[in-house]
């Protein structure tokens, strides 16, 4: 993962160890064609073993939204070049984007699939790797030198693991994605009030995941606004934990409405902290 990261402030310090990776661009709004010709080219140009996306949303990136359609097709040329596509559902996954895995929206299986947060409702860390049968069947062997032995302390550990049972339980019984869409419609409706506000950027919103850039010169990662942000809504009680700039609100979907209403009224105050705006 380090390596086909955005080389940055998370993998700088493991520079030499990585190893290099093609890379396409963020499928901007209006700049779509550009990342599928991208792709495409790579595809058909090179022997390419596997593309690997975040769907719809990518996380640490900067709460960065496109198009389920992108995704389609990225499959699509994927398919036809024999490429597999590995999708990262880590952050996406477990309704976060409105449906189970965001990939459904896109109306695709994707090759590999990485699950995590989601997987124990957030509560311990767990994470799986589902791969289709082909994939399963190519690396499977009942000769156990052949055996991935990658493991650590906590592999299968029985206390995460029944927490994610527990977990798929509660989806299999109650109505979360009822909850899920009510939670969608609550975040669209709340974050309209900064739709055309100057003081802010980029509103958006896919599923329960709301964000916005606040607008400020010194934009990004390492805006010099992020810390006095994150200052600023824990002294009220709130955990929020913004990219630099940018303030995201990925509430758990028992959040309340009027619990909402404190956050976005925050976010409304907080806009004061910019003092180097763009
Ligand atoms: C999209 C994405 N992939 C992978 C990871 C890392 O997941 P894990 O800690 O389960 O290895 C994260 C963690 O924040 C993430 O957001």
């Amino acid at each position: 993962t380090m390596s086909v990261g955005a080389r940055g402030v998370f993998n700088a310090a493991y520079e030499p160890l990585l190893f290099e990776v093609d890379t396409i661009p963020f499928p901007a709004a209006g700049q779509e064609q550009q990342t599928l010709d991208a792709f495409a080219r790579l595809a058909r140009d090179r022997q390419v073993a596997a593309l690997i996306v975040e769907p719809l949303v990518l996380g640490a990136g900067g709460m960065l939204m496109y198009p389920a359609s992108v995704l389609a097709e990225l499959k699509r040329i994927a398919e036809r070049c024999g490429t597999l596509l590995i999708a990262d559902e880590v952050m996406t996954g477990w309704g976060r984007t409105g449906t189970m895995f965001a990939c459904e929206q896109a109306g695709i299986a994707p090759d590999i699939l990485c699950t995590s947060k989601g997987l124990t409702g957030g509560s311990l860390p767990l994470a799986a790797t589902l791969a289709t049968d082909a994939i399963f069947r190519a690396h499977y062997s009942s000769d156990r030198a052949k055996t991935f032995f990658h493991s650590s302390s906590y592999t299968a550990n029985p206390i995460a693991c029944a927490a994610a049972l527990a977990n798929v339980g509660i989806w299999n019984d109650e109505p979360v994605a009822d909850r899920v869409a009510a939670l969608s419609r609550m975040q669209a409706e709340k974050i309209a009030r900064f739709n055309g506000d100057s003081r802010f950027e980029n509103v958006r919103t896919a599923g329960t995941i709301a964000a916005l850039d606040l607008s400020v010169g010194n934009a990004g990662y390492l805006a010099e606004v992020g810390p006095r942000l994150r200052a600023f809504f824990l002294d009220r009680g709130l955990l929020v934990r913004p990219l630099g700039n940018v303030i995201y609100l990925l509430p758990p979907y028992c959040v309340t409405s009027g619990e909402l209403d404190r956050l976005y009224d925050a976010v409304d105050e907080a806009a004061g902290l910019a003092t180097d705006k763009r």
